[in-house]
């Protein structure tokens, strides 16, 4: 399991009055939440990300709308579509990702269990492949 991505599903509390899901420590996620951001307003055709964290391991959910998250091990690349709001996918720390192809008003939301730090990015995929 160490150093792979892999989708985890979250509970679904169905209810006619509308449908609740959640994560959280211990339960669903495997490591704690230091912090939470959310990618939106993405214009058509943009990419985010294009980086690799040293130490930082995120999870990323579609609370909203569609997107691919692209994955690169330094060896081969694997592609998630997200699109539903009841799963999401587990990153470690050294996957080179993107997230791309975002539908209109599609919501990223991801956390992650270090603060932010621009010391943790590697920007140069020669550098992250090294
Ligand atoms: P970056 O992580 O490069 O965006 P993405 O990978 O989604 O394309 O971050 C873009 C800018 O936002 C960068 O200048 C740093 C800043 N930022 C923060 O200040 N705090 C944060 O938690 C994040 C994720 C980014």
């Amino acid at each position: 399991m160490n150093n792979q991505p892999y989708l985890i599903n979250l509970p679904k509390i169905l209810d006619e009055r509308g449908n609740l899901s959640f994560f959280e420590h211990d339960g669903q996620l495997p490591f704690k939440i230091a912090r939470t951001y959310w990618i939106y307003d993405v214009p058509g055709g943009e990419v985010r990300g294009g980086h690799a964290f040293k130490e930082q391991q995120e999870f990323i959910v579609a609370l909203s709308g569609a997107f691919d998250v692209v994955l690169h091990d330094g060896e081969k690349e694997i592609k998630f579509n997200l699109n539903r709001s009841y799963y999401g996918l587990y990153v470690p720390n050294r996957i080179w990702r993107s997230l791309e192809n975002f539908s209109t008003n599609s919501l990223a939301l991801i956390v992650s269990d270090k603060q932010y730090s621009e010391d943790d990015y590697i920007r140069d995929f020669d550098n992250f492949k090294k």
